[in-house]
């Protein structure tokens, strides 16, 4: 399973960056807008920290002006994904721009027809919303599962990018539902390492050690 952070912060990928399991980044117009500064100029400095598939979100709503925006954006680096919302003018785009060989990551998806539709276009990557499904009551999760066995019926090349986790359980669940990715915040990441029996189990060995030998 591939981990992307979910974040434009830079302080938060870097951080990410040295533990060297972060294989990518997603961000959305919303994590832009947070840091303050031009999509371009941010996402060119995300891609100088993490090495691998960076999405970068159109604003256009119109498939003539995302595929225009798309073809903006891969300019800024070779790592940049298009990322293009789960509508007809979004799935025309990512139609028009995998035809053209450019990568493309459709977003806001919440049902697995949506799902199929993307595949159907060419997604590089798609985009399922666990989060805000379980925000309104239904269990994100079966969405990952049932897109991951769909796409596996029929050998599509999409991989299913499981968004909107937000904590460890949703990422050990999109794994054991085999999502190829999962993104998720820095928080969520950072508390997949946490048990407290390791906590206790280092101070431990550091007490005896230090009893046995001082130091
Ligand atoms: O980047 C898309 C997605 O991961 C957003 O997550 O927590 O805002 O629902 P969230």
């Amino acid at each position: 399973m591939k981990f992307f952070l979910d974040t434009a912060n830079l302080d938060e990928l870097r951080r990410g960056a040295e533990w060297g399991i972060v294989d990518g980044v997603t961000t959305n117009p919303s994590l832009i807008a947070k840091e303050g500064r031009p999509i371009k100029e941010q996402v060119a400095k995300i891609c100088e920290i993490i090495d691998g598939p960076v999405s970068a979100e159109v604003v256009a709503v119109d498939a003539k002006g995302m595929i225009a925006e798309g073809k903006e954006l891969i300019k800024i680096h070779e790592n940049i994904v298009v990322k293009v919302p789960l509508t007809r003018d979004g799935i025309e785009a990512c139609s028009a721009l995998s035809k053209e060989g450019i990568r493309v990551n459709v977003t806001l998806c919440f049902s697995p027809a949506q799902a199929i539709l993307a595949a159907k276009a060419g997604a590089y990557f798609v985009s399922p919303f666990v989060g805000r499904l379980d925000d309104i009551g239904q269990t994100g999760m079966d969405l990952i599962r049932q897109i991951v066995a769909i796409y596996e019926n029929y050998q599509f090349d999409t991989q299913v990018l499981a968004a909107s986790l937000r904590g460890p359980m949703h990422v050990v669940e999109s794994a054991l539902a085999g999502a190829h990715i999962g993104t998720m915040p820095y928080k969520a990441m950072d508390a997949l390492f946490n048990h407290p029996l390791t906590d206790k189990g280092l101070e431990q060995f550091l007490a005896d050690h230090k009893k046995a030998f001082g130091a």
